[in-house]
């Protein structure tokens, strides 16, 4: 059997013009935990060419939905940003990734922190009903330069807490804050000032980081991960080193180079 099935695209959406998203078909066969990735990609001179990519869409779901920076002279994303419906999509059969709320010790609080395209996998673990059974309070902060590269916010903020199966655990357990560091908007700063400054946890009214109490799941740039886990790692916090092991918070680098 080959390394990817073959998807295909059932509809795309265009954020502005540095991202965007798409659903595709999902192989009855493929299995994964909310927050894992895949390896996704088209064939280029009868060869795949493909690259890591969380998966958006929750595993319940019959579909799958990835979200994509466009880079003009990436050699996947200068391709993928003109994928049609009805298109093909190679996906791998293989899913992984440490970003598992099974990595998680049990808590209060849990922080996704992301930014940029590293909501992708956040978009997939706030459909998760497991994580609102497990924690009082599940915090997605999303931080990103324009107002428009906040992407679902109308998704996350209109129609998740509606959702007919855990809309009321949403309502009650979900805090969204997104935040903008390049032009005017509500919330405004980067994660890190926000959680030195405390900023971050007035607004939302809940004490600040505490490994007693909060767990944390990272995805982002290299040099955000890297500053995160710094405060983390100086707040008493202990990372999940591989996946199976057990942490106070998990990482993922969201996957950029495309
Ligand atoms: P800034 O505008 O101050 O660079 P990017 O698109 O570069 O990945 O950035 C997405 C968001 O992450 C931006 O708001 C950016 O802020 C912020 N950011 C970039 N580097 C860091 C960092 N080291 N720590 C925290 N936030 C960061």
């Amino acid at each position: 059997m080959s390394k990817f099935a073959v998807e295909k695209v059932l509809s795309v959406h265009h954020w502005n013009d540095t991202l965007f998203s798409f659903k595709t078909t999902r192989d009855p066969g493929l299995k994964f935990e909310n927050g894992q990735f895949v390896m996704i990609g088209l064939e280029v001179d009868g060869r795949p060419l493909a690259r890591a990519y969380s998966i958006a869409s929750a595993n319940y779901e019959e579909h799958l939905e990835f979200f994509s920076i466009k880079v003009p002279d990436g050699p996947l994303t200068s391709r993928l940003q003109h994928l049609k419906v009805g298109d093909d999509l190679l996906v791998s059969r293989k899913p992984t990734g440490t970003l598992v709320l099974s990595d998680l010790k049990p808590g209060k609080n849990l922080y996704y922190f992301s930014t940029g395209t590293g909501l992708a996998p956040f978009m997939s673990l706030i459909q998760d009903p497991e994580a609102y059974e497990k924690f009082d309070k599940v915090i997605l902060f999303h931080g990103v330069r324009t107002v428009s590269e906040l992407a679902y916010a109308d998704f996350i903020q209109n129609e998740l807490p509606n959702n007919e199966f855990f809309g009321e655990e949403v309502r009650n357990k979900l805090i969204y804050y997104p935040t903008v560091t390049r032009e005017p908007f509500r919330n405004q700063g980067r994660l890190t000032d926000l959680i030195e400054s405390g900023k971050l946890f007035s607004d939302i009214g809940l004490p600040p980081l505490n490994p007693e109490t909060d767990r944390a799941m990272l995805c982002g740039s290299p040099a955000m991960l890297e500053d995160t886990c710094k405060l983390l790692d100086a707040r008493g916090f202990q990372v999940s080193r591989r996946i199976g092991e057990a942490g106070d918070y998990v990482i993922e680098r969201a996957f950029v180079e495309k």
